[in-house]
């Protein structure tokens, strides 16, 4: 890969899997199918990215607000995530570190178990930090953050005047990665939806309105890598 080529590309891309359900309701599909389908993607815009050289990749997964779906939905959700939970073991083979972003003690026993024992066994891998966002929200966080804070304060183990941007990105869940500095949305929504607030100051967006996330593939992450790169990022300056 030329030189320029891996300067433009981003460090940390943000995917928001967009449109499972009308991807399922436009085959007449009960909506669980979709996310059969978007967990699919999932699996196989993982592996592009790694072979890609991106560095680090976060997926929104569950939202604290995805909770109000009917229950059959959340917990074919639920299910979905279990299964790739093992799936995504394999990954970890392949020098993958999982880090998985979100309040996680709402979640089944035997998923959280799943969760911390992928974090412990991949710390040490650096190919790719492969970020799953599950019951994540982006305010939710921030406020966990400005909490822990004041409780440091509170207690003298830090300083008030220490406080600062850097200490508060290291009291968010994503204090192992660099910020997002690419957001990909599918299914022709053009909004955020509480993902990766503070970490997304200065990322670009690219929001597609012609594909579902189902039928998200290769070619549509070149795109969007090719888009990113002819972006010209000034981060305030002129
Ligand atoms: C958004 O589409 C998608 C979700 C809320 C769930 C995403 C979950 C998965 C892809 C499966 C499990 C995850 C992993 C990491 C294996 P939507 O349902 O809002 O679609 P719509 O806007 O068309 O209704």
């Amino acid at each position: 890969m030329a030189k320029e080529r891996i300067e433009s590309l981003p460090k940390h891309i943000g995917i928001i899997m967009d449109g499972n359900g009308r991807w399922a309701k436009k085959r007449g599909l009960p909506r669980k199918f979709g996310h059969r389908q978007g967990a699919k993607a999932f699996r196989k815009v993982v592996r592009y990215c790694k072979e890609k050289g991106i560095r680090c990749c976060t997926f929104y997964a569950f939202s604290t607000e995805n909770w109000s779906r009917p229950k059959e939905e959340v917990d074919a959700i639920m299910s979905l995530m279990k299964e790739y939970l093992d799936e995504v073991r394999k990954y970890i083979d392949e020098d993958v570190r999982v880090i998985f972003i979100g309040d996680r003690t709402k979640l089944d026993h035997d998923i959280q178990q799943k969760m911390n024992a992928l974090e412990e066994d991949s710390k040490d891998f650096t190919s790719m930090t492969l970020g799953i966002a599950v019951n994540y929200g982006g305010r939710a966080e921030i406020t966990n953050a400005a909490k822990s804070i004041a409780q440091e304060v509170a207690s003298g183990d830090l300083d008030l005047s220490m406080v600062d941007e850097h200490t508060f990105s290291q009291h968010l869940y994503t204090s192992q990665m660099p910020d997002v500095d690419l957001i990909i949305r599918p299914s022709g929504e053009y909004r955020i939806s509480n993902f990766l607030l503070w970490q997304s100051a200065y990322a670009e967006f690219i929001f597609m309105k012609n594909i579902l996330w189902p039928d998200f593939s290769e070619k549509d992450m070149d795109k969007a890598l090719d888009e990113f790169a002819r972006r010209n990022r000034r981060f305030g300056g002129v």
